[in-house]
C-alpha cells in the first residue's frame, strides 16, 4: 500500500469513532470513502446509510451495508465524505470522482459533515485541484466560452473513449483550471449565478471536522462563525 493509500485508510478507520449504533450516515464516494465502507462493515454497526453515488451504492451492496433514498429520512446524523483539496478554513475542493451534486446535497441536508484526507490534499489555499463545475450539457459550449474569457482554462472532462463524462445526475463537468483560487466566495457566488451551470466543487463552510491520515492522525474543527453559531 502507497503511503497515499495508507494515510486514507488511517484517516477512514479514525471516523468510525464518530459513528454510534443507529445513526443515519451519509456516505461519499470515493477511494477513501471506500476504506470508510470497509471499516464500517467490518466494524458491524447498526446504521443506515445515504448515498451520493451510484458506485457508493454499489459498494454498499457488495458488503451489506443498509442504504435508503435520501427522501425517506428525515435527517442525516453524519456524513462522512474524501476530498480533493482542504484549506486552513476547513474550505474545500470536491468532485474528482464527479459526485460533487449529490454531495452537496447529502453534506447539507447532514447535521455534522467529517472530512477524511491524507496529507497531500492540505494546503493554504484552494486551486491547485482543478475545480469541477457540473453543467447542463446543452449549451455547455457557452459556459465553455465563458470560462477561457474569464482566464479559467477550462477543460470538458471526458471519458476514456474520448465521450464527454456524464455524471449519475445526467450533467457534464468542466474542471477548471485556477490554480490559485485568492476568493473562493466570491467565485461561489459567481458560478452559482451561471445558467447552466448544475452546481459547482466549491464546499465553503461545509466540512466541520476534518481528520488526516499521516504518522499521527491529526483532527481539524472548523470555527464556526458568529452567524452560523446562532
Ligand atoms: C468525489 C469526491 C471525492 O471525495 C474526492 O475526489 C476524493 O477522492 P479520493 O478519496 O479518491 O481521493 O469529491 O466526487
Amino acid at each position: 500500500m502507497t503511503d497515499k493509500n495508507l494515510q486514507k485508510k488511517q484517516a477512514a478507520e479514525a471516523a468510525l469513532q464518530y459513528i454510534k449504533p443507529n445513526m443515519i450516515v451519509g456516505l461519499g464516494t470515493g477511494s477513501t470513502v471506500s476504506y470508510f465502507l470497509e471499516a464500517l462493515a467490518k466494524a458491524d454497526i447498526n446504521i443506515v446509510g445515504v448515498t451520493t453515488s451510484q458506485v457508493t451504492s454499489q459498494h454498499c451492496a457488495e458488503l451489506n451495508i443498509p442504504i435508503v433514498d435520501i427522501d425517506e429520512v428525515d435527517h442525516i446524523d453524519v456524513t462522512i465524505d474524501g476530498a480533493d483539496e482542504v484549506d486552513t478554513y476547513l474550505n474545500g475542493i470536491k468532485g474528482g470522482g464527479a459526485a460533487l451534486l449529490m454531495e452537496k446535497i447529502v453534506a447539507k441536508n447532514s447535521n455534522e459533515n467529517i472530512w477524511i484526507v491524507d496529507e497531500s490534499k492540505v494546503h493554504a489555499t484552494l486551486g491547485s485541484f482543478p475545480l469541477p463545475i457540473e453543467v447542463i450539457p446543452y449549451g455547455n459550449g457557452q459556459l465553455f466560452r465563458q470560462f477561457t474569457d474569464r482566464g479559467f482554462f477550462p477543460k470538458l472532462r471526458r471519458q476514456a473513449n474520448g465521450d464527454p463524462l456524464v455524471t449519475d445526475a445526467g450533467h457534464y463537468i468542466i474542471d477548471c483550471h485556477l490554480n490559485n483560487i485568492n476568493n473562493p466566495y466570491a467565485l461561489a457566488e459567481y458560478l452559482e449565478g451561471q445558467v447552466g451551470v448544475v452546481e459547482h466543487g466549491l464546499f465553503l463552510n461545509i466540512c466541520d471536522r476534518v481528520i488526516i491520515g499521516g504518522e499521527t492522525v491529526t483532527i481539524k474543527e472548523r470555527q464556526k462563525t458568529n452567524t452560523e453559531q446562532v
